[in-house]
């Protein structure tokens, strides 16, 4: 059967509206395509249809206020929707248990729940990332579940998100989209459907576990290079190099088909996916008696990150002759990485914990997060301003700095805290010209590598 085959303009279900699912329908409803978002989660449909989005993604709520409650974008938790969808795109949450398998909850109930209300002709592509063999495996058996053959009546093909948060929609609309059918007509009807639907290059490779598997190779590949980038900082600090200068001069040359691209040092790795990720391909790897080395290395490395820079902080603190009950840190950033509000699996929260644990008072302040998942994780109140937080303090560690943090007046931040405070740069590679701003205002400045 050739699927989408005399569909002029397909309508799309997306089933699972978080991060990935809201982006995605949102990109696809801005390019004109009739949406319908689907989410378990009656709250989160509520949100959405009234135009609010949770996630805080540069772009994201002006789009979905734009196309909320129109004829192009309406959400539902009702998965019998699904049945008027040409397109339906799976976009639950993937997370691993702690021997790294997939938890497959949502994704199972998600495609059991399809399984009952698909009909003929139909066009189904997992995004949710996941191990090798679980579209064949788990997806296809439980959409077959209500009677359809996958292949012959319904199209199935994998094609992994791999946006990254805080430019998502920019990558939704640049990024090639991989795509890997169960048969080629679900491959050519993906391929077709990506090229109209976002405009985007599409790679089609040999099969569904291919496309599983280029997803995590890309967060293995990410994990690793931070590793190795975090290893560099610590290597230049022992020798009173800026690592910052190293990697930027080591990445002018070409190796294979591109630049070498060595990332940066930080704070640590956090998020939903770079945490998890690596451990699936470990786990999938150990299940097939294949030994990997690479991803264990890495998940150590940057898990070892914010421990190594909270002794930056405490070891300046010793090194000053400050009693650490009597001394105080502002953390300014908690999110996971710049330009994002999300705090899952953040590694500035094991910082602060450690802080803590040394008997330091610290303040918090970050103004993409939402203050009352801020005061649940960190167990406190966190300040209204960096001005509050850096008030009376002996350190300000910048964890991670979001754009709208560049606003910020380091004079009136440099009059609140105390004299001969230290400038932690946990992630936002100050250049010289801001370096030496600091510096003015009266602040030591540190970084992670620097
Ligand atoms: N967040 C990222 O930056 C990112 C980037 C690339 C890929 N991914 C991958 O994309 C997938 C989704 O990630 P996310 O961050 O958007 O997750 P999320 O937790 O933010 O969202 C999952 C959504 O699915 C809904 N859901 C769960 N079970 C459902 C069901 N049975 N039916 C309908 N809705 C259901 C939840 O209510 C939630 O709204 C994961 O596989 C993740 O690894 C995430």
């Amino acid at each position: 059967m050739r699927f989408l085959a005399d569909v002029e303009q397909p309508t799309v279900a997306v089933v699972g509206l978080g991060y990935v699912g809201s982006c995605v329908a949102g990109a696809l409803a801005d390019r004109g395509a009739h949406v319908i978002g689907i989410d378990k989660d009656a709250t989160r449909v509520a949100e959405l249809a009234a135009g609010h989005v949770r996630v805080n993604e540069p772009g994201l709520s002006e789009l979905m206020a734009r196309c909320s409650g129109g004829p192009q974008l309406r959400v539902t938790d009702e998965y019998r929707a699904a049945a008027e969808a040409d397109v339906v795109l799976v976009t639950v949450g993937t997370p691993a248990c702690d021997d790294g398998a997939l938890a497959d909850e949502q994704l199972a109930v998600a495609c059991r729940e399809l399984g009952r209300h698909l009909r003929r002709g139909q066009l189904v592509i997992a995004k949710s990332t996941v191990p090798p063999g679980t579209t064949r495996d788990l997806v296809v058996p439980l959409l077959e579940s209500g009677g359809l053959r996958c292949g012959e009546d319904l199209g199935v093909a994998f094609s992994p998100e791999r946006l990254s948060e805080g430019s998502a929609l920019r990558e939704l609309a640049t990024f090639p989209m991989v795509v890997g059918g169960i048969c080629p007509d679900s491959s050519r009807a993906a391929q077709d459907f990506w090229q109209r639907g976002l405009g985007v290059e599409v790679r089609v490779v040999e099969s569904v576990e291919a496309a599983e598997i280029v997803k995590l190779v890309n967060n293995w590949w990410i994990d690793h290079n931070i590793a190795l980038a975090n290893e560099v900082g610590k290597f230049c600090t022992a020798f009173e190099v800026d690592s910052l200068q190293v990697i930027s001069a080591a990445n002018t040359i070409h190796r294979g088909n591109g630049p070498v691209n060595v990332l940066l040092p930080s704070v640590g790795v956090g998020g939903s996916c770079l945490t998890k990720d690596p451990w699936m391909v470990q786990r999938a790897a150990r299940d097939r008696d294949v030994a990997l080395h690479t991803v264990t290395t890495a998940r150590e490395v940057n898990d070892s990150m914010p421990h190594y820079t909270a002794e930056l902080v405490l070891g300046d603190l010793r090194g000053r002759g400050r009693e650490l009950e009597e001394s105080a840190v502002a953390v300014l950033g908690l999110a996971y990485k710049n330009n994002t509000g999300d705090l899952r699996e953040t590694p500035t929260l094991p910082m602060v914990d450690q802080l803590r644990r040394a008997g330091v008072s610290v303040t918090v302040h970050d103004p993409l997060a939402d203050p009352g998942e801020i005061a649940s994780k960190f167990d406190t109140t966190p300040c209204a301003s960096a001005y509050d937080a850096a008030a009376g303090v002996d350190c300000v560690a910048v964890l991670a700095w979001h754009q709208v943090m560049t606003e910020l007046d380091f004079g009136e931040l440099g009059r609140a805290v105390n004299e001969e405070c230290l400038l932690l740069d946990g992630r936002a590679y100050f250049d010289g010209d801001t370096i030496a701003e600091l510096e003015n205002r009266g602040f030591r400045y540190r970084g992670v590598g620097r």
